[in-house]
């Protein structure tokens, strides 16, 4: 069983480059993000306060939430999108910086990559939900190329002032990731660092490919 972990920062790049690389070697493709945004979004339905963590632990741990395909369901609901609005978006790195919501996930996320082969993506898997993954990246760029892309990816518009928000928002939810207790956003030691803001997808995916059949061959 094979494990590629992809961390990094918002609007680096990981969705597309972690689905291209699990798309071309036949693995499963697993957003952990997509778990944080699902438990912000259950608190947004039940009422429940972003800084209550007793509250959030119980929406975590009983989250009814299956990603399959890229496509996440919460209590047999296709959410996929809703969960790229900006509500939940503001909320996510306050739900995620709880250290109960963090742990009530973390034997999920490890559940799900037992699985089989698989490209996990987020920002604590080499560090923390899977250090012993057999290929770790980092994947970064600059905060106004992140910016750019993340603007592309929603149909935002793409004048300056409208980047120049977004990079704000996206320095703002880095640093929240960053600077949490448990299991911050950081480049782990092991993990290859990949800056893509000069780089194709179809490059990245490329590198990336390459050193898990480095892996593969090494093992057979
Ligand atoms: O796609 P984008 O980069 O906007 O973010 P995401 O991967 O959907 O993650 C949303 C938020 O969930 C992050 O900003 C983190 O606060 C949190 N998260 C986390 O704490 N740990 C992970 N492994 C994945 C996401």
């Amino acid at each position: 069983m094979t494990a590629v972990a992809i961390d990094g920062p918002a609007g680096a790049g990981k969705s597309t480059v972690a689905r291209a690389v699990a798309h071309r070697l036949g693995y499963s493709y697993l957003d952990t993000g997509a778990l944080y945004r699902a438990v912000a979004l259950a608190a947004i339905e039940r009422g429940v306060d972003p800084t209550d963590e007793a509250a959030l632990e119980s929406v975590a741990v009983d989250l009814d939430v299956i990603l399959s395909d890229g496509r996440v369901m919460l209590n047999g609901r296709d959410v996929t999108d809703r969960l790229r609005d900006p509500d939940v978006t503001r909320i996510v790195s306050t739900v995620a910086a709880h250290p109960r919501v963090r742990a009530a996930l973390l034997e999920r996320q490890r559940t799900l990559a037992r699985s089989g082969d698989v490209v996990m993506e987020g920002r604590d898997i080499g560090s923390t939900v899977l250090p012993d993954a057999d290929v770790k990246v980092f994947l970064t760029a600059s905060e106004t190329e992140r910016a750019r892309r993340r603007a592309e990816q929603a149909g935002l518009p793409t004048d300056e002032a409208s980047i120049e928000r977004l990079r704000d928002e996206i320095a703002a939810r880095d640093r929240a990731d960053a600077t949490r207790d448990v299991s911050p956003l950081i480049h782990a030691p092991d993990a290859t660092l990949v800056d893509t803001s000069e780089l194709t997808v179809d490059e990245v995916v490329d590198r990336i490919v390459d050193a898990v059949r480095a892996v593969e061959r090494a093992a057979s």
